[in-house]
């Protein structure tokens, strides 16, 4: 019998092509090391050796219900509000839940709301669904609710799009003052806001205000999560929690009519491990792990780059958002950033306005403790145009 041996070295297999003389800031991804494949491997093994062999089998539109199950017992422990199954959609991660809604509830030339800054990739399914974006401020505690009301008097928007806990970029989360009158807003001008809520559950310090989520109810909002920030990216798994109504619109895509639910395959794997209590053990190692990044990416900054850059120390999500001299613009710095072997995400891939220029984005998931170290050593070579 010929046998196959897999080389990771002989195929490109993961999005990011970071070289490995290079420290790229930009690379928003969980490290190789806190994948967690002996969880998988056990479930699947687990899972597989029984005779139910549903997993393999077109799923239920709205997703495996003994996954919901599971998921909904998971969140209601982790929200501290009572989640039911009957409320979650299963996605195949946040930004396919936001694609889907986008195709359900939107025409070409719709207008959406977004932060500015935002998750830059949102932007792009935004461009596909040919959508109009229009930027709202934020300031240190995310959207500014002022300047959405302003925007509001002269344009209805069909959907505001934001992340509400531990932005991407900014790490801002939305005290939960803004929460309720941005639901007020949206009930009283019939908008719907996309609550994605990727980073929730990596809060390292206090807990963030209760999620979107739980104004599912109102019908005003559709919050979306995923594994791929608490588990496995590759997993693509995530989940939307929304009213009946919209859960109704969601289930009833064609995508679903024809392939049937997404994921029942990953979703069966997933559920043994919220079932057995290994997402919630593993959740809390992840929080240790970044915990300790951000000390040493903190303590870099500060050490390294002193009184060139400004930043709040995050208190969850993946990223430090640093802004740099007016005068500089992170964009051009990337070339010679290029020459001194370290990457980042430059701030203006956040900016709807073209705006943004002198921040950048630097990710602390990709990186243990000595390299994040290293690349701010880098980063300051760069910055003197010194390598
Ligand atoms: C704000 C935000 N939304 C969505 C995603 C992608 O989520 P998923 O993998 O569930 O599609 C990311 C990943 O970086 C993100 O930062």
């Amino acid at each position: 019998m010929m046998t196959t041996q897999f080389q990771t070295t002989q195929f490109q297999t993961t999005q990011s092509r970071v070289t490995s003389d290079v420290i790229d800031f930009g690379v928003g991804h969980p490290s190789a090391a806190l994948l967690p494949r002996a969880l998988l491997q056990a479930a699947a093994a687990q899972r597989l050796s029984q005779p139910d062999v549903t997993l393999l089998q077109y799923g239920l539109e709205q997703g495996d219900e003994y996954f919901r199950h599971t998921l909904a017992g998971f969140l209601s422990r982790q929200y501290g509000t009572p989640v039911d199954r009957s409320e979650l959609f299963v996605s195949a991660g946040v930004s396919q839940a936001l694609d889907l809604i986008c195709t359900l509830y939107t025409q070409p030339g719709d207008v959406v709301f977004v932060e500015e800054p935002t998750y830059f990739l949102a932007l792009h399914i935004f461009a596909n669904h040919h959508l109009t974006v229009r930027a709202i401020d934020t300031d240190s505690h995310g959207l500014d609710i002022d300047a959405l009301e302003q925007a509001l008097a002269s344009q209805r928007p069909t959907l505001l799009y934001l992340v509400p806990t531990h932005q991407n970029p900014s790490g801002a989360t939305l005290p939960q003052e803004r929460r309720q009158r941005l639901v007020a807003l949206s009930q009283r001008d019939n908008f719907l806001i996309v609550a994605d809520e990727v980073y929730h559950l990596l809060s390292y310090t206090a807990a963030p205000p209760p999620p979107l989520a739980t104004a599912a109810a109102s019908g005003q909002v559709l919050a979306l999560g995923s594994f791929s920030k608490i588990l496995a990216p590759g997993l693509r798994l995530g989940w939307v929690q929304a009213s009946p109504t919209h859960l109704q619109r969601l289930a009833g895509a064609g995508l679903l009519a024809s392939g049937g639910g997404l994921n029942p395959f990953t979703s069966a794997l997933v559920a043994l491990l919220l079932e057995q209590g290994q997402q919630e053990q593993h959740l809390e190692e992840l929080r240790q792990v970044y915990r300790r990044r951000i000390v040493a990416l903190d303590r870099a900054l500060q050490q390294q780059l002193g009184e060139q850059v400004r930043y709040t120390v995050p208190e969850g999500g993946y990223f430090f958002w640093v802004q740099l001299p007016d005068s500089l613009d992170s964009e051009q710095l990337l070339a010679q950033a290029a020459r001194c072997k370290v990457g980042f995400r430059p701030g203006s891939r956040f900016s709807s306005r073209g705006a943004l220029g002198n921040f950048l984005r630097l990710s602390f998931a990709f990186y243990e403790p000595e390299p994040l170290q290293e690349g701010i050593h880098r980063l300051q070579t760069a910055l003197a145009a010194s390598c």
